[in-house]
């Protein structure tokens, strides 16, 4: 069985995590499920738990800055960032530090290590009572649409991880960006919830990637965040038997409709995104028909899980 934990009982959850047990945790960004990242055991446990191929490595979160960087190297430009963004929706990709204490199967065999110290007071609680970093990859089954209620997680690992701590809808809703820094040219991995923008003040112009070259970020290759029903991107209309995943002005004559922001607003929509899809992902619909979101600010970050998870279906 697994427990629903409230705030009141966060010390339960930190003991259970002290003893390598799995507690999935909110955060900002989506729920993470998490455990004691120096734990090789609780490190392939997570694994087991999500179905998660062993060459995708996990994020490891943080209380701070003074924390993580006993984990890995941090040069100028990553110190810059995470002064900027921490704590909030940023992972930084570093080399492993020469005494670095994380589980190398969270590492994936990599030299590298994925970090972030998130914004969720609750995360951040959890970690200084747990007293160490905590792996956590998003707490769904592995290409599974990210939970971001504790309902979603309970529908997803129920009765596979010993609790999950309770801290309501995630305010931002879509994950973290992962950017690495561990090569001399930094690279946006995964785009999330620090934009392209925010990013290129701090660093100037980044290059696009994602088109040439071996993936630097195995997660990658993962068919991701798919539901089972197919998606139809960029709809400009919409049939009887289609559900309609909406952003502004609704198409009409959908058999259901979810709409993401009435307003055109993307960060209301990346927050509403994930459960938005589990809503409308049910057998009665033919496919999921998606009118098109604009690529600006967290745009491209709905844009990039909205066509991944189209790409699922295809293959
Ligand atoms: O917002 C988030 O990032 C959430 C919350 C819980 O923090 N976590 C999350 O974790 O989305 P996960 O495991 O679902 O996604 C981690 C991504 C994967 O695409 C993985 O391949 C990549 O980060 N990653 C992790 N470590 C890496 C590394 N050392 N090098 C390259 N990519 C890495
Ligand atoms: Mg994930």
């Amino acid at each position: 069985m697994t427990e629903r934990l409230s705030e009141a009982q966060l010390d339960r959850a930190a003991a259970l995590l002290r003893d390598g047990a799995l507690v999935a945790f909110p955060t900002e960004t989506v729920y993470g499920l998490g455990g004691d990242a120096t734990n090789d055991r609780t490190v392939a446990a997570i694994f087991a738990a999500k179905g998660r191929p062993t060459f995708n490595p996990l994020i490891v979160h943080v209380t701070d800055l003074a924390t993580a960087e006993k984990l890995a190297d941090f040069d100028g430009r990553a110190r810059d960032l995470a002064r900027r963004f921490w704590p909030g929706p940023l992972t930084l990709v570093l080399k492993r530090s020469d005494d670095c204490p994380i589980s190398r199967l969270a590492s994936a065999g990599l030299e590298t290590v994925a970090l972030r110290a998130p914004a969720h007071p609750l995360a951040q609680t959890l970690l200084h009572a747990a007293g160490r970093p905590l792996a956590a990859p998003s707490a769904n089954r592995s290409g599974h649409v990210s939970p971001t209620t504790a309902d979603h997680v309970l529908d997803e690992l129920g009765g596979r991880i010993a609790a999950i701590l309770d801290g309501g809808p995630c305010r931002v809703g879509i994950e973290s960006t992962v950017i690495d820094l561990s090569e001399p040219t930094p690279a946006i991995l995964r785009p999330g919830g620090v934009t392209r923008e925010q990013l290129e003040a701090a660093l100037g112009r980044l290059a696009q990637t994602g088109n040439s070259g071996t993936p630097r970020s195995p997660g990658m290759l993962e068919r991701h965040y798919a539901p089972a029903r197919p998606l139809r991107l960029a709809a400009t209309t919409v049939t009887p038997d289609e559900a309609l995943l909406a952003f502004g002005a609704p198409l009409t004559g959908a058999a259901a409709t979810v709409n993401l922001s009435p307003t055109r607003d993307v960060t209301e929509a990346a927050a509403n995104l994930f459960a938005a899809l589990r809503e409308l992902d049910q057998p009665r619909f033919k496919a999921i028909a998606v009118m098109p979101i604009p690529e600006s600010g967290l745009g491209a970050a709905i844009n990039d899980r909205l066509r991944r998870a189209a790409r699922g279906r295809a293959n």
